[in-house]
This record gives structure tokens, C-alpha cells and sequence, in this order.
């Protein structure tokens, strides 16, 4: 066998992420607590219930997990419903909460990246309509101003929203996410709104402190005809593609909110990336029906033999990654997955998922691409949000029952990649070795060793 390696650049930042509300528990004053209450809005009617109890203090055992992993940073989020938990109102206790935390991280040789808004929006700005209603552009200005004064001394780097185009979408069009909303125009107006928040975060946060790094973390989704000498599927996942990967990451670069039919000016937001954020988990085919034109909008599939995770959620699609990345290069400012995974509570699919994944990253990186770290989603088994418990993204198995954790062997992969910043074919005969071939194929022309063999 072939014995080789692709190495990290020096310095090369390796983490996970998680959100607050999936993994602190008893977080019961925000959109989604209150949704998780309504019958058949989550999957086996599950909730959040203890999550991974962090708020009860098991950040510290979790923490010493990824930092003896040979982690080096971790990707956390701090729930505004917390800290301000009616409107102007400031709970200090919540703050020192996270100061602790991000100390505790600190001190683990964590560097923690802290995102602002991670889905979750405190029950009384939901109830005026939450992204909705513009309002929301002041009122997340008011808690970033107040949470980063609070917690600078230990944040550099800052996600302002997690995925604004997702939720626009699933809150406002599918309707899976809280408030379970359909209409398109809602869904456009609140790209804006978000857009707007995010540019009046990044404002107030260079305001505050001039040296941060602030970005988005963008959902970029891979879109693909399903027949690609279609022109209407061509066309199809074009426009998906302009309409959920393009609309908030231009505007944050070009100041300019390009949805279809009504373009217009946000000079605010223009140039408010001091890195983007990139989350990527896998890639989607569209046939454009044209008895059922509407559905176009929603529904895309999954090639057939595509290599699908347990629930079929997610199928492991490594090359849309690497136009992921190539697309993220297209804004010139320093790149940082914040998220990539897969949900696979066996770890059957997650070892190949994670050694495909980053070597198109190890791809990219060689162009010279200024990308500076992955985090892999997630650490810990964390409440999926519609999903619930029933899909596992973590490293690390969670009995909800006993809290106890139990490492899959993507846990022991992932560490000897970040101890040794790269990933070699040891590495891959022994965690995945389905995939040896691809990434470490034998030189020369596999007939002829077949002759040579005889
Ligand atoms: C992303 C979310 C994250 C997690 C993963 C699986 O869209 O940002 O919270 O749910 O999906």
C-alpha cells in the first residue's frame, strides 16, 4: 500500500461546533422550546428537554473531550433569550454563565469562535413576529451590543446569525422551523431583515471592539439537474441555487439583496465579512416538473445511488464541498467551515464522510485558497431541531437517559487527524478503508499489476 499524507498547513485551526439550544437544555423561553410543545412539530414528538446538559455544567467533561481530542478552537452559541429575557432587561447571571464557559474553553487551549443568533429567538421578540418584522434588525443590535461588551475580553472571532437563508426558508416557506410560515413574501422579507441584522451587528461590534473578526455562517446547499442536458433542471437548480446559497452572501459583499423581482440597496451591509463562514453537509438534484412548477421551490432529491446517511438525510457528496469551497473563494475574504457532518448514530458512513470531506478541504487549501479552519458538526449527539433525537451528528454517542457519552471511532479519527494536522493513509486504512483506493490510489495501471500479479 501506498503510504502518504495530506497535510494541514502549520497553525491550521481544527474544532467542532455545537448551538446552545442543542445542547444546554432547559432553555424554555424562546420560538423554539415553545414549538417543541405543539404536538407533530418535532419528529417522535421529542424535545429538548436536558439536551446534553451544559447549562447543568457537562460543558466541562465535553470540553475536555475535544481538547484532549487535539482540538484546538471550538464553535459555540450564546442564547439571547438568556441574557435578555424580556425585552432591555439583562440577566447577568446568564453572562457570567458564558464567561465561564468561554474561560473554561480558554483554558483548555479552545479558542472559542461564538456565534449570536443560532435559530433561536427569545419568546417576546418571537411574538412580534420575529425575523419577520424589521424591528428585529434594533432589538439584535441592542443584545450584541450588550453581549459583546460583556464578553470581548475572550471572543475574537463572531458569527453573527447561523444560516439566515436556512431559516428564512424552513420558518417561513416549508414551515418546519417556528413559525411554521408559507409564503414566499415573508420569506423574502426576511432575507432582508436578516441581512440588515447581521450589517447592524457588524457595525456595533467593530464599534465596540475594532479588532474583532466578524463574519456569517453561511448554508451553502449544492444544486444540480437532475438531467443535465435539461435545459428547464439546468435552469432549476441554477436559480436555487442563486436564490438560497447567493442572496445573503452577496449582499454582505456587494451591499445589493439580488432576489428575483425586487433587487435594492443595502449599503450597510456591503463588505461586513471579515471571514465567511461556510457550513456544508451535501448536495441535492432538481428535475423541474412542469405540471407541478411550484414544487420546484421546495423539494429536491437525491441521485440513486447516492451514498445516503441512516434516515437518508444526508448524502455524503464530497464534491459539492469542493465547489462549496471554490464558491465561498469567489468573496476574497478568509474562508472558515463552521460546519460540516453527517447524522449516523452507527458510524458507519461518518468515518469515509469525514476522510472525503477534508481532503477535497486539503484540495482546496493547496490552491492557496485562504481558508483557516474546520469545525466539524458536532461534538456531542445534539437535539436536531425538527429532527429531535432521531438523528446523531455527534463524535461522541449521548444517552439522553443517563447523560453518558460513548466515543465512536470518528472520535479517535478526528483526534489523530488534529494531532497530527493532516490525515494519511494509516489513518484511512484504519477508520475508513473503503475509501483508500480513492484517496490513496495504488500508482500505475491496475491492469497491468493484475497481469503482473498472475
Ligand atoms: C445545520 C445547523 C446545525 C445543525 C446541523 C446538522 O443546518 O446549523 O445547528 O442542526 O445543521
Amino acid at each position: 500500500m501506498i503510504r502518504a499524507a495530506y497535510t494541514f498547513p502549520r497553525g491550521f485551526t481544527w474544532g467542532t461546533s455545537t448551538a446552545a439550544h442543542q445542547v444546554e437544555g432547559g432553555n424554555t423561553n424562546n420560538d423554539w422550546y415553545a414549538w417543541e410543545q405543539q404536538s407533530s412539530r418535532i419528529a417522535l414528538g421529542h424535545t429538548s428537554g436536558q439536551a446534553c446538559d451544559w447549562w447543568g455544567g457537562r460543558w466541562r467533561e465535553d470540553l475536555d473531550r475535544a481538547a484532549s481530542g487535539g482540538q484546538t478552537a471550538h464553535r459555540l452559541s450564546i442564547e439571547w433569550s438568556r441574557i435578555e429575557p424580556t425585552p432591555a432587561t439583562w440577566d447577568e447571571s446568564a453572562i457570567e454563565f458564558y464567561r465561564e464557559l468561554l474561560q473554561g474553553a480558554r483554558a483548555r487551549g479552545l479558542v472559542p469562535l461564538v456565534t449570536l443568533h443560532h435559530f433561536t429567538t427569545p419568546m417576546w421578540m418571537a411574538d412580534r413576529g420575529g425575523w419577520s418584522n424589521e424591528i428585529i434588525v434594533t432589538h439584535f443590535e441592542r443584545f450584541v451590543r450588550k453581549a459583546v461588551g460583556a464578553l470581548k475580553d475572550l471572543v475574537d472571532t463572531w458569527v453573527t446569525i447561523n444560516e439566515p437563508n436556512l431559516v428564512a426558508y424552513l420558518a417561513y416557506l416549508t414551515g418546519v422551523f417556528p413559525p411554521g410560515g408559507h409564503s414566499l413574501t415573508v420569506t423574502f422579507a426576511t432575507l432582508r431583515n436578516t441581512a440588515l441584522a447581521h450589517a447592524a451587528a457588524y457595525h456595533a461590534i467593530h464599534e465596540i471592539q475594532p479588532e474583532a473578526c466578524v463574519g456569517l455562517a453561511h448554508h451553502y446547499r449544492g444544486f444540480q439537474p437532475a438531467n443535465p442536458k435539461s435545459p428547464l433542471d439546468r435552469w432549476i437548480a441554477r436559480f436555487r441555487h442563486r436564490i438560497f446559497n447567493d442572496v445573503i452572501a452577496e449582499a454582505a459583499y456587494t451591499g445589493r439583496l439580488n432576489l428575483p423581482g425586487a433587487s435594492q440597496r443595502l449599503p450597510q451591509a456591503a463588505r461586513t465579512q471579515d471571514f465567511l463562514g461556510l457550513n456544508y453537509y451535501s448536495t441535492e438534484q432538481f428535475a423541474f416538473d412542469l405540471r407541478h412548477p411550484a414544487r420546484a421551490l421546495m423539494v429536491g432529491e437525491y441521485p440513486q445511488d447516492a451514498d445516503l446517511s441512516p434516515s437518508g438525510f444526508i448524502a455524503n457528496a464530497p464534491e459539492g464541498f469542493w465547489l462549496a469551497l471554490q464558491w465561498a473563494n469567489r468573496f476574497g475574504r478568509p474562508i472558515i467551515v463552521t460546519e460540516n457532518g453527517i447524522e449516523d448514530a452507527e458510524d458507519t458512513i461518518r468515518p469515509r464522510y469525514l476522510a472525503v470531506h477534508l481532503h477535497q478541504l486539503w484540495r482546496a487549501v493547496n490552491f492557496n485558497w485562504p481558508i483557516q479552519g474546520y469545525y466539524h458538526w458536532s461534538l456531542v449527539d445534539n437535539f436536531e431541531w425538527d429532527r429531535g433525537w432521531t438523528q446523531r451528528f455527534g463524535l461522541y454517542e449521548l444517552d439522553i437517559e443517563t447523560q453518558e457519552r460513548k466515543e465512536r471511532p470518528s472520535a479517535r479519527f478526528y483526534a489523530d487527524i488534529c494531532r497530527e494536522n493532516s490525515i494519511s493513509s494509516e489513518m484511512v486504512e484504519r477508520y475508513a478503508p473503503e475509501v483508500l483506493d480513492e484517496l490513496f490510489p495504488t500508482p500505475g495501471d491496475p491492469e497491468l499489476s493484475r497481469l503482473v500479479g498472475q
